[in-house]
């Protein structure tokens, strides 16, 4: 594997209370890594930092091998896209002038942004949609269009911050075609959820993080193995490794 992110002691504070207790982990070329906790975890203070919204209280990263600031590099935003849990659309526009809008924004010219944002509807599966007003779209389809605004530009890493959650079956499946349709363009992605079932079935590595910490990260399988738990799946492991039942969390 090829490392395309570095993570090492990532800190965030928000006063005296510590969100991120200095977290270290790598994000591979190509590969699907889920952050996988409750509410309350870290995950989203942990992708703010990595997507550059944030400034961390502590910690460093590396691109590619080389040291780089999410929130300070030029590069960063062409490298790196988020998907941010509350949705960034306009309603009053169609789902077409969107993503033209946003991939404008992202930097492209006005041809490129007319191509990406033919090629976004159709990651979304919005095409036959496209000069609807997203105001008449259902909460599932505005997540699916909110993904594509992320993927605009078409970043080697995309951040995606719990993108199924209150979304019809329907959608959610939409949702996982698009993210396999990526990867198997070999972008990488890190994918935050709570849902258990998403995180073993989607991610190619799970990290498990609770009250700021990562308490374990591998695939499904050697997470269990690690835990004492062959065999076992990921919502045993979670308990086990947490204390928690991550369905009431
Ligand atoms: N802007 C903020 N100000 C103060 N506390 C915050 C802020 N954002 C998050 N927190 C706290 O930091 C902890 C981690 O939150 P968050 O990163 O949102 O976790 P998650 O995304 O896993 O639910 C929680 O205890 C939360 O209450
Ligand atoms: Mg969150």
């Amino acid at each position: 594997m090829e490392t395309l992110l570095r993570v090492t002691d990532l800190l965030v504070r928000y006063g005296e209370r510590v969100a991120v207790g200095g977290i270290s982990f790598t994000i591979e070329r190509g590969e699907i890594l889920g952050l996988l906790g409750p509410n309350g975890a870290g995950k989203t203070s942990t992708i703010s930092c990595i997507s550059g919204l944030r400034e961390p209280d502590g910690g460093r990263f590396a691109f590619d091998g080389s040291p780089f600031a999410p929130s300070a590099d030029a590069s960063a935003r062409a490298r790196i896209g988020l998907v941010p849990q509350s949705l960034a659309l306009y309603d009053d526009l169609t789902a077409d002038e969107n993503l033209r809008f946003f991939a404008r924004i992202a930097g492209l010219g006005s041809a490129d942004a007319r191509a990406a944002a033919d090629r976004g509807l159709a990651l979304a599966g919005l095409a036959d949609r496209k000069g609807d007003r997203v105001g008449t779209f259902s909460g599932g389809m505005k997540r699916r269009l909110n993904l594509a605004a992320g993927d605009l530009h078409r970043p080697a890493l995309l951040v995606l911050d719990e993108p199924t959650v209150g979304v019809d079956p329907q959608s959610r499946q939409h949702i996982f075609d698009a993210l396999e349709r990526l990867k198997a363009e070999g972008r990488s992605l890190l994918y935050t959820t709570h849902y258990m079932e998403e995180a073993q079935r989607l991610c190619d590595r799970i990290a498990i993080m609770d009250e700021g910490r990562i308490l374990d990260v591998g695939p499904a399988a050697a997470l269990a193995e690690r835990a004492g738990l062959p065999g076992a799946n990921l919502e045993t492991v979670f308990l086990r490794l947490t204390g928690k039942q991550l369905r009431d969390a």
